[in-house]
């Protein structure tokens, strides 16, 4: 969370580093900060809580001719969302920048104190600043001021700091947290993430844990933090292309992500499958050569939405490996310390490939000898760079903070890479893949089918946006869906919604069934139609109200639910799976549009949750 960002170089740089916050945005929207530093050594700052776009009209406070300066978008870990909480924070002789969390801050914050440091916020950051302040003098020099600094915190961090003593350099240092500089002509920059960057260089250095770099406009040093000089190769990005920011004619970006998906599907399927020779065309250079004889369990991990689609991913990889096949949320991995090894493959699914709970299960099972693939949305991102393989799901840079796109092309990379696996390891069945061949071959035309009917699903959505509590249901791979469903009402509509399986409803849940708890049932006519069909029932015998995810021609569910959102029947569950949930995402935003929601910021949520 919270994105950071820094220039030196001889523009004018407040409009500039204005802009480079808009784009990173996307890592939190609860305050936002840019200071600046003139050649002789004044450091200016404005903050405002709220969006980037509060800074607009403050800009004019910043000297329009500095040209070295910091930025950085919040989303508040500790200590409330306030001006007073929002970065840079600034004392007389610096300003810093944090993403991050430094959990030993309180006893830090106490030992401080108790030397006569007075504190002016909640934040975690602020002790760092105060440290800094206490460990530096003219004859330590920043260098190793800043060294001693990091070395007492723990926690993650990603650090920007500008020295009122040497106007012209940023000092930058990185535990746990993304940071890139980007290597420029006559200027140089940072920040955490590319999309800050791309617009200006294509040239960037990547800085690992542990390392801390000295940037100024015509040359960038990089250390290690016990002073060792590092010489890492600058990585050219001329093939990284920028995604437009614009919503087009869309009126939220999550709905033009929802429209996309019918162009990620085909251009997957055109990748990956050779429709008219029924083939499947190979995997990318590494992916394709990895020795799978060696596995004896797989473990899937992820958070969210990510691990929701892992989940579904699951019933097609057990089926195709034929050895265990679990699911974790990244975040229970790592704390259990699985058994895991080298006889382990490890399959991390993350849409940004910057979320710390992932990268921290694939570092622990790194560690313990597994090899890692990455599901991955985001080209260079810490996971990407971490994994032993990539499987990139292509999905174009996703802005709305709720997965949509995302979502679904993971699906599809899960589907594939599995198909492939089960091909070189011989389990496919005969007519397996002329099947799914065939089923490919119609999904586009599926796809358009749901995406025609937005208009009803406003309509149908509408009558449910005051019912405060929802319950989703789901059998088999559609009981991840019931899930995804459920998170994505809740995230960007605030009600609140809980999935389940369709099993589960007599063992618990039953009990909530009234006329005013809509249970959204996915109830295709598939394998567990019957089973899915009785659950209806039994909420119908109670009065309860059922808004049905089923093709429109069924009349025995149109007989008993109050609303059909209609989803048309697909001949593969997997993919059943996928379609079905895309009249649930337009489900959550028409009921969201309707409470007029803040449907790509929600309220309280980052894109990249970098912070455990
Ligand atoms: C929900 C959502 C989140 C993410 C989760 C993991 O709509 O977007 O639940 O799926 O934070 O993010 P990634 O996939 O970037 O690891």
């Amino acid at each position: 969370m919270c994105g950071i960002f820094g220039y030196v170089g001889d523009r004018p740089c407040r409009e500039f580093i204005l802009t480079a916050l808009k784009a990173l945005e996307y890592r939190g929207y609860d305050s936002a900060g840019i200071a600046t530093i003139s050649s002789k050594g004044k450091i200016s700052f404005v903050k405002k809580k709220g969006k980037v776009a509060n800074l607009d009209d403050l800009l004019s406070s910043l000297p329009a001719e500095n040209t070295v300066g910091l930025g950085h978008t919040r989303w508040a870990t500790h200590g409330v969302v306030s001006d007073r909480n929002a970065h840079p924070h600034v004392s007389q002789k610096f300003a810093i920048i944090h993403n991050g969390i430094i959990d030993n801050y309180l006893e830090l914050k106490e030992s401080l104190s108790s030397s006569g440091f007075s504190f002016e916020t909640e934040t975690d950051t602020e002790v760092i600043l105060k440290l800094l302040e206490k460990n530096y003098s003219k004859e330590l020099g920043i260098e190793k001021a800043l060294l001693k600094t990091v070395s007492s915190l723990m926690g993650s961090f990603a650090l920007g700091v500008m020295v009122l003593d040497c106007p012209e350099v940023l000092y930058i240092l990185r535990e746990k947290s993304p940071l890139i500089i980007g290597q420029g002509q006559g200027e140089n920059l940072f920040a955490s993430d590319l999309v800050a960057l791309a617009p200006y260089t294509k040239n960037f250095f990547f800085l690992e844990d542990g390392q801390f770099a000295r940037i100024k406009k015509d040359s960038i040093e990089i250390k290690n933090f016990d002073g060792s000089v590092c010489h890492p190769k600058v990585v050219n990005l001329s093939d990284y292309e920028l995604s437009t920011n614009s919503k087009g004619s869309y009126e939220h970006f999550m709905l033009k992500e929802i429209y996309e998906q019918e162009r990620i599907v085909s251009s997957h399927i055109e990748m990956f499958y050779d429709l008219a020779f029924e083939k499947q065309r190979e995997l990318g250079v590494g992916l394709k050569d990895i020795d799978l004889s060696k596995y004896r369990q797989l473990v899937m991990v992820g958070c969210g939405s990510a691990y929701y689609a892992a989940c579904v991913g699951q019933y097609t990889l057990e089926k195709h490996f034929r050895i265990p096949v679990s699911v974790f949320l990244s975040s229970e991995f790592h704390q259990r310390k699985m058994h895991v090894g080298s006889d382990t493959l490890v399959l991390a699914v993350s849409q940004s490939g910057e979320t710390a709970d992932t990268l921290a299960a694939c570092e622990y099972a790194k560690s313990t000898g597994a090899t890692i693939i990455a599901v991955c949305n985001t080209p260079y991102s810490s996971l990407t760079r971490l994994a032993d393989f990539t499987m990139y799901i292509q999905a174009g840079t996703e802005i709305g903070v709720a997965s949509t796109k995302a979502f679904t092309a993971t699906l599809l990379a899960l589907m594939t890479l599995s198909y492939s696996f089960a091909k070189k390891l011989g389990t496919l069945e005969s007519d397996e893949l002329s099947k799914l061949i065939q089923n490919l071959k119609a999904l586009p035309e599926k796809i358009k089918d749901v995406l025609s009917c937005a208009p009803q699903y406003k309509e149908l959505a509408g009558k449910y946006s005051n019912c405060g509590n929802f319950l989703f249901m789901g059998r088999g791979h559609l009981f991840p869906i019931a899930l995804e469903g459920a998170l994505k009402l809740k995230e960007i509509s605030y009600c609140h919604a809980e999935g389940y399986a369709g099993g589960e409803l007599k063992h618990g849940p039953i009990s909530l069934v009234t006329e005013e708890l809509p249970i959204v049932a996915i109830c295709p006519t598939g394998v567990f139609y019957k089973k899915m069909f009785s659950n209806m029932e039994e909420v119908a015998a109670r009065q309860g109200c059922i808004i049905a995810v089923a093709p429109r021609e069924n009349k025995e569910v149109k007989g008993i639910a109050e609303t059909v959102l209609h989803c048309p029947d697909v001949d593969d569950p997997f993919l059943q799976a996928l379609v079905s949930n895309i009249t649930l995402q337009f489900f959550a935003y028409y009921v969201a549009l309707k409470l007029g929601r803040h449907i790509d910021q929600p309220r309280n949520l980052a894109k990249s949750v970098t912070v455990e």
